[in-house]
């Protein structure tokens, strides 16, 4: 089918969430001449999304579609070239849709963080969407584009200016941000699946047979540790588990497409960054020990029930204030065989989970539309790498942020 004839360029499902109606704004101001709509399960609450965007989304379409509507997603998805959805939990409410889509051959763009999920979408689509050439992209926001494109900014880094492959590659996060309740609600209806020892899998996400025997060396950190390479303290970062299993697909994705950036058993891990000192020493090991019974408590389901009344709730989310005050660092580092050494660092004002999330997903989704023909080849359930590289890079420096390599 000729994706030129759809009625739509792209659709943003879940746009009257928090996260959503930010997506909406962006394009409205970011996606001069494209033919999009806003979908989601309430008219109503759409309308009000356009008509807080006034003119700019006066073009804008509104498409009515739940979640578990096989039949108006289907028709949603033949209906547009691509899709953005930010309707999560995705474990309740994507499935249906990455359906649609790849029946459809409609390229797709989220952004969970829900690994289990992912596995379940790569089982039930992987083999499909690559036959088609449809790229379906999970994980295009803060989990995981800083982790994944970092380390493919990396790689690319170390073959340009050493000729050789990363063996490991590490990234420390510091960041200021709000909690959504979308966020919450996901995190808690993970947690209450039963999936949480897939969740904890180090290669969760590898395709079948990339997985290394000894797993040991992958474990997911738990106590803090002074590192010589940030010179700083460093404890478990929170979204580790996530980031890391999807940036350990990309290198088996990519070395399978022949990419010899990633070397074989390429060890990734990430962290919370706490700075140097008596201080951030004490903060990385309170952080730390906090971290690992946090876990543990809430497990448990009355620990699960309290959380959900002192976060906000689904469709809440920080402050337009407290959204622009925040900002992230997400610092690299990469080395080869050879012990050549590399830095890096993505970063941006603004709300990690709002903020640059937007920008991060609606630059994916607009990736897709406008830069097709310099993408890297190939569909499936991908990764922001391995769907995007060198693209979107580029486009996230044009819109503002930093992404940098040095010596
Ligand atoms: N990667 C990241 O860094 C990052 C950052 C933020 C959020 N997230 C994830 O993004 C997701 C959304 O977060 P959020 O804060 O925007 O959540 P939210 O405000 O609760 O939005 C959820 C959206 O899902 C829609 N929805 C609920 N039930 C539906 C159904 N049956 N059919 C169709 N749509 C339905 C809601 O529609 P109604 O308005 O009609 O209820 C709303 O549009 C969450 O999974 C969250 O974890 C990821």
């Amino acid at each position: 089918m000729a994706r030129s004839t759809r009625r739509w360029d792209l659709v943003l499902y879940g746009a009257s969430g928090f996260v959503g109606r930010q997506t909406a704004a962006y394009i409205a101001r970011h996606g001069a001449g494209l033919r999009w709509a806003v979908a989601g399960r309430n008219a109503g609450k759409l309308r009000e999304v356009l008509a807080g965007l006034g003119p700019a989304a006066a073009e804008a379409g509104v498409i009515v579609a739940d979640a578990h509507d096989a039949a108006a997603l289907d028709a949603l998805a033949a209906g547009t070239r691509v899709v953005l959805s930010s309707a999560g939990p995705y474990a309740l409410y994507g499935s249906e849709l990455v359906a649609a889509c790849v029946r459809r051959r409609t390229h797709y763009v989220d952004i969970t963080g829900e690994t289990p999920w992912v596995r379940k979408m790569i089982d039930r689509h992987h083999d499909a969407a690559a036959r088609d050439g449809t790229r379906i992209v999970p994980g295009c926001g803060f989990d995981s584009v800083p982790s994944d494109l970092g380390t493919w900014l990396m790689t690319r880094a170390m073959r340009e200016r050493h000729g050789s492959a990363c063996v490991e590659v590490k990234a420390s996060f510091s960041m200021k941000g709000g909690v959504n309740g979308g966020t919450v609600a996901s995190l808690l209806n993970n947690l209450a699946s039963g999936r949480t020892d897939a969740f904890l899998q180090p290669f969760l996400l590898n395709p079948a047979g990339t997985a290394p025997e000894d797993t040991a060396p992958h474990a997911d950190p738990y106590a803090p540790h002074r590192d010589d390479d940030f010179d700083a303290w460093l404890g478990p970062f929170v979204m580790g588990p996530i980031n890391t299993r999807v940036v350990r697909r990309s290198a088996a994705l990519a070395r399978a497409r022949g990419d010899g950036g990633y070397a074989e058993g390429l060890r990734y891990q990430e962290y919370q960054h706490y700075g140097d000192g008596a201080a951030a020493a004490l903060a990385a090991a309170g952080m730390s020990a906090m971290a690992v019974s946090g876990q543990g408590a809430l497990a448990l389901a009355p620990m699960r029930w309290l959380l959900s009344k002192v976060t906000p709730a689904p469709g809440e989310g920080p402050s337009e204030r407290a959204m622009d005050e925040g900002w992230f660092r997400c610092r690299l580092v990469a080395r080869d065989a050879e012990g050549h050494v590399l830095r890096g660092k993505i970063a941006d004002r603004g709300d990690p989970g709002n903020r640059a999330t937007t920008k991060f997903v609606c630059e994916s989704a607009l990736a897709l539309l406008h830069d097709a023909d310099a993408l890297p080849p190939g569909g499936g359930v991908l990764t922001p790498a391995t769907a995007f590289g060198a693209v979107l890079v580029r486009r996230l420096r044009e819109a503002g942020m930093t992404l940098t390599v040095e010596d």
